[in-house]
């Protein structure tokens, strides 16, 4: 297993739809590992595949929150929304490509889920509370969408200023 490097806001790679997975291949299932641990490290509850700068359909996530409770590692290889509540649920999110900035956005409260596991099974859950609002929020990365998106254009160009002074000041912009 290996961290790889996060991708941070503004890439052209963010902004892409990714392809489908088009099968389960052993760089398939390592890149959910590095995915996971990646996330895990850095530290963060979701990331998604063009965040390491694969442009395939795929996210990994682990709402759990508790320090003593067992991690939930979760792999979504093509996941799709099967349905949405009515009722909404507003989250202060934040997102791995853009460290250290937070904004409120309101989301469905609860979501059913279908995606493939590693293990080719086809899975469906439904998901509510912080799990809700990730999986929304890694969806969308899958289809070249950031929570900023979900802000007016006044803050959401703050916040991408910063983040190119931010990687300028990093050598990586
Ligand atoms: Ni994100």
């Amino acid at each position: 297993m290996s961290i790889r490097p996060i991708l941070i806001h503004p890439d052209p790679r963010l902004k892409k739809r990714c392809a489908p997975v088009e099968s389960i291949s052993p760089e398939i299932g390592q890149l959910a590992e590095d995915m996971l641990e990646t996330m895990y490290e850095a530290p963060g509850v979701g990331l998604a595949a063009p965040q390491v700068g694969v442009l395939q359909r795929l996210f990994v996530m682990d709402c759990v929150k508790e320090e003593d409770a067992s991690p939930r590692p979760l792999v979504l290889i093509n996941p799709e929304i099967v349905s949405t509540s009515d009722e909404v649920n507003t989250y202060e999110e934040g997102c791995l490509s853009i460290p250290e900035q937070y904004a409120e956005v309101t989301r469905p409260a609860r979501v059913v889920m279908r995606w493939t596991g590693l293990d080719g099974k086809v899975q469906e859950e439904e998901f509510d509370g912080l799990w809700a609002t990730c999986a929304q929020h890694e969806l969308d990365h899958l289809n070249g969408k950031l929570f900023i998106d979900y802000l007016g254009a006044l803050k959401r160009g703050m916040i991408t200023r910063k983040m190119a002074k931010l990687k300028r000041e990093q050598g990586r912009g």
